[in-house]
């Protein structure tokens, strides 16, 4: 990316676009006008009156053009539009040579988010994915510590995005259809707890998956219920629903050392984690788990509180603590850890998913190729009737 930026009396400062201004793009507005290394030079929205009103909140320019953006010197640019316009505003920036961190979904399909990758290649700009719940403390801890090996093996997961949306929440044209959001809540809402889940226990290999349509008028799933293997040789539930009215996000791991867990619903501090280490030999005991072991016998298995141990300075989940890092980073010229590349296997998944659930097999990842119709299409070309079937339980 370019590595030129402006001074202020503070030292280096980052000029910053933002392209999309509305509801997400505020997240992005508050974590930037917070930071002093960060300035905001201009705003652009396909609806003028948006960017004027983002421009007026956040004290910057109302920009009509990317052009017009670029000629403000923008060395990194928030695309905070719908889904379905990321690829041609990514691709557009990055011709600029402007850097971009680009709201989740990175793309509707790994069709596009290829093409996103191969202008990445030719830019002078790098591309940098908002996956915010990687970057709060505790998802950094449980990363450090589980690569470590410290909290032991994964060998269950659990991956929950349970979430309710009502009827009205589908009224806008663009939601509720293949069309306007390119992919169902596996996409547009699981997605978080699924990075997640990969970027904590790494590769996945297959997914076999049910998604059904049991109550909202839209073309896809309001609910999904997938097992995944994973290349570590964990197997991890996928659950995804917009029925749930007591909503929760939850990942829990269960490992040869215990139970990690992640409670929360749109973002987490360090008191929503939890490790439960092995339990001892006199609580087996004592609760007839383990008969064979005498009631007073003397406690192993749970070693040292190694989760306890490593807590720091609590960061919760959130666009700031993501923002903050990734100036940092820009500005130090060092690579920011999510990446385009990084959150590919995400895609791969969320693709796999909907490829077992339309086609009712198992889908393995390695075939998720550009020869696969689910590549340039989350429901594969499929016929809509097909899809219903399918996705119909009664
Ligand atoms: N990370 C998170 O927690 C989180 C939360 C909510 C939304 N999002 C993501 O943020 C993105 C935007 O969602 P939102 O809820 O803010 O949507 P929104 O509808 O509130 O805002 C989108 C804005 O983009 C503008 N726009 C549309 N096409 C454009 C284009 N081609 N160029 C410029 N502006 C354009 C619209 O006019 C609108 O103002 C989506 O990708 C969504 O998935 C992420």
């Amino acid at each position: 990316m370019s590595t030129s930026t402006s001074t202020s009396g503070t030292g280096q400062e980052l000029r910053v676009g933002v392209v999309g201004c509305g509801g997400i793009a505020r997240s992005h507005g508050r974590a930037y006008a917070a930071n002093p290394r960060a300035r905001i030079v201009a705003a652009l929205d396909v609806d003028p009156a948006a960017a004027k009103g983002f421009a007026e909140e956040f004290d910057t320019t109302a920009c009509d053009s990317l052009a017009d953006l670029a000629a403000r010197d923008v060395q990194l640019a928030s695309v905070c539009t719908p889904p379905g316009t990321h690829t041609a505003t990514t691709v557009a920036l990055l011709e600029l040579g402007i850097s971009v961190l680009l709201e989740k979904p990175p793309a509707i399909t790994l069709a596009e988010l290829d093409l996103i990758a191969e202008a990445e290649a030719a830019s002078a700009g790098s591309v940098h994915v908002v996956f915010q719940h990687r970057h709060g403390s505790g998802a950094k801890r449980a990363h450090r510590l589980l690569a470590e090996g410290a909290l032991g093996a994964p060998q269950f997961a659990v991956c929950e995005t349970l979430w309710y949306r009502p009827e009205s929440y589908f009224a806008p044209q663009w939601r509720g259809n293949w069309a306007g959001e390119g992919g169902g809540p596996t996409l547009g809402h699981a997605i978080h707890q699924i990075d997640l889940l990969l970027h904590l226990l790494g590769d996945w290999a297959t997914v076999d998956a049910k998604a059904a349509r049991i109550a909202r008028p839209v073309e896809f799933e309001d609910v999904a219920s997938a097992s995944v293997a994973l290349e570590n040789g964990a197997l991890a539930s996928v659950v995804t629903s917009l029925l749930s009215p007591r909503e929760v996000s939850r990942l829990r791991v269960d490992t040869t050392g215990g139970t990690l867990e992640v409670n929360h619903l749109y973002g987490y501090s360090d008191a929503d984690w939890s490790w439960f280490p092995l339990p001892d030999a006199r609580t087996l005991a004592a609760n007839g788990v383990d008969p064979g072991v005498a009631r007073d016998a003397a406690g192993e298995g749970a070693g040292t509180d190694v989760w306890r141990a490593s807590a720091g300075t609590d960061l919760p989940s959130s666009h700031t603590a993501q923002i903050d890092e990734l100036v940092d980073d820009v500005l130090a010229g060092r690579p920011h850890a999510t990446t385009l590349a990084s959150t590919r296997p995400t895609m791969e998944l969320v693709t796999g998913l909907y490829a077992s659930a339309i086609e009712g097999t198992t889908v393995a990842r390695r075939d998720l190729t550009p020869g696969s119709a689910f590549y340039g299409r989350l429901d594969g070309g499929t016929p809509a009737e097909r899809v219903s079937a399918r996705f119909t339980l009664r």
